[in-house]
């Protein structure tokens, strides 16, 4: 973008900065839907029942105990591999259009390869999805929310390139066991946090400390998956299934800290390292990685002393195949950053922050939760829609996770606080700024692990007792109000008809 172009967009950026969210009386479309979203290895529990194969969570969460609060794992969870009839009732109370969840890739393929299909996992899955379409729910179904088999890391995870043709493989079978009743895929979740966390930083499942190499090995691999399984889709399914297949990419809104230049460009390029990363190559006209990304990493990377860039390259013929791989934008986002500009960080050890080099942090005075980093911004989550309405070309968007964690408290009004000011945000941007939000999804149906924090960040519209081997469910306020949204398209007790 040229400066004065920035610059009109940060005139709006600063108008929007102005509303914060007092939810609005208008109702949102007829055909809006609500929705609420789980994971498998956050809720299913049964981590080695019935011929299940061992994942990367499982095996990480086995191996470094340490690393997670209080030791927890996801061997029981929510025990929704048994409960999941409860599950469901609680989602037709909800009134819920739709239910995200992910497959256990291990729970179906154990050793993660096509050839042992593992008949009781499928019976699972097979018996969710009915009860699902009995009570009039649409399952909504990612195949890929961070459980790699473990037989696949052996091989190297995500940074083999291999893994693309395992995933396509996987994802035929998924289409071919389950496309007649499942009319919306997500082929892989937040990649960014795969990748980034678990092949950069090292820091989540499965450990590979690697960071501005493995990570971009990863998000290499991962795009050309995603594009296997498009295509496969289209070819040998869309016909007679009809659905639609997408990838869900995750970002937070980065606002610039000041109106200088510097700032504006800072939080552009920020932006475009985290979510273009991902988002570019399926999602924008041109396809491939963001250019900021390539002519960075490739500089970068030449004064390091590497013979190419770290960033791995895509030919001609991958960008167009990867290129237009979506049937919407699927958005998961929950929280605000704001980002300074900075002094390109000095050559030494190469890494994704040291790439991008600028400065990224949150304000203080923003309401927090039980997360470190989910602070309450609602008017973020509107200049986002904004932003990627205009960069990707007016998609029609779902916004397929949002919501907020605190400790489990029943009567939970700072959720209530959240979700109506967000939504409201969300309908502003339906409503006055024209962006083609078709669906929300509210994460999370019920309290679960949240990955390194444990059984200590609840997200849930219901709680989940996890002291007791019943796993009892019990619905908090939150529950109550996103019932009455669903039911009244509406946010406050009366809207404008
Ligand atoms: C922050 O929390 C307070 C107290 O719960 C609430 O009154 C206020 O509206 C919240 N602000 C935002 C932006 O959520
Ligand atoms: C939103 O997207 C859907 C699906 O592509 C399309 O049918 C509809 O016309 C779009 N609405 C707007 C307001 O752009
Ligand atoms: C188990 O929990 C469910 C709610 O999740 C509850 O309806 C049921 O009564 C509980 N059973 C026992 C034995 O506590």
């Amino acid at each position: 973008m040229k400066f004065n172009q920035l610059l009109i967009v940060f005139v709006v950026q600063v108008f929007l900065r102005t509303t914060y969210g007092e939810p609005i009386n208008k109702k949102f479309p007829e055909n809006f839907l609500f929705g609420t979203a789980t994971a498998s290895y956050q809720v299913e529990g049964a981590w080695i029942t019935d011929g299940k194969g061992e994942n990367i969570w499982d095996h990480f969460t086995h191996i470094h105990s340490d690393l997670i609060a209080n030791g927890d794992n996801g061997d029981i969870a929510c025990d929704s591999y048994n409960k999941y009839q409860e599950d469901v009732a609680m989602l037709k109370d909800l009134g819920v259009n739709f239910y995200r969840f992910s497959l256990s890739w291990s729970r179906i393929l154990p050793s993660g390869f096509t050839n042992q299909v593992n008949q009781p996992g499928v019976d699972y899955y097979k018996n969710l999805i009915a009860a699902l379409k009995e009570n009039g729910i649409e399952p909504y179904v990612t195949l890929y929310h961070w459980d790699l088999p473990e037989p696949l890391q052996e091989l190297g995870g995500w940074p083999n390139p291999d893994l693309a043709d395992y995933f396509a493989e996987y994802a035929r079978l998924a289409f071919t066991l389950f496309g007649d009743d499942v009319k919306n895929w997500m082929t892989f979740n937040e990649a960014k946090q795969t990748c980034q966390l678990g092949y950069g930083y090292g820091v989540y499942a499965p450990g590979v400390a690697s960071d501005g190499i493995g990570d971009y090995l990863c998000a290499h691999t991962v795009l050309r998956a995603h594009a296997k399984a498009y295509h496969i889709y289209d070819e040998e399914f869309r016909a007679t299934q009809n659905g639609r297949v997408s990838m869900v990419v995750d970002t937070d809104w980065f606002e610039p800290d000041s109106d200088s230049e510097e700032d504006i460009e800072a939080a552009e390029r920020r932006i475009q390292f985290n979510f273009g990363w991902y988002a570019n190559a399926i999602y924008h006209p041109d396809g491939n990685y963001p250019q900021v990304m390539i002519d960075r990493i490739a500089d970068r990377s030449q004064q390091e002393g590497f013979p190419r860039s770290r960033l791995p390259e895509f030919t001609p013929e991958e960008v167009e195949y990867i290129k237009g791989t979506y049937d919407f934008f699927a958005l998961n986002t929950y929280t605000t950053s704001l980002v300074k500009w900075s002094d390109d960080y000095p050559i030494g050890t190469p890494s994704w922050d040291a790439d991008g080099s600028v400065t990224v942090y949150q304000d203080s005075s923003w309401n927090s939760s039980a997360s470190g980093w989910l602070k309450v911004v609602p008017w973020g989550t509107r200049k986002l829609l904004n932003w990627i309405d205009q960069t990707y070309d007016h998609p029609e968007i779902v916004i397929t996770e949002n919501g907020y964690s605190d400790h489990g408290e029943l009567d939970d009004q700072d959720r209530i606080n959240y979700y109506s000011k967000y939504l409201s945000n969300i309908l502003q941007a339906i409503l006055e700024d024209g962006v083609n939000v078709t669906g929300y999804t509210a994460w999370s149906l019920m309290d679960n692990f949240e990955w390194l924090s444990g059984y200590t960040e609840k997200f849930g519209l219901y709680q989940v007792d996890f002291t007791d081997p019943n796993r009892t469910r019990t619905i908090k306020s939150s529950a109550k109000f996103y019932k009455n949204v669903i039911a009244t398209k509406c946010l406050v007790d009366t809207c404008e008809e």
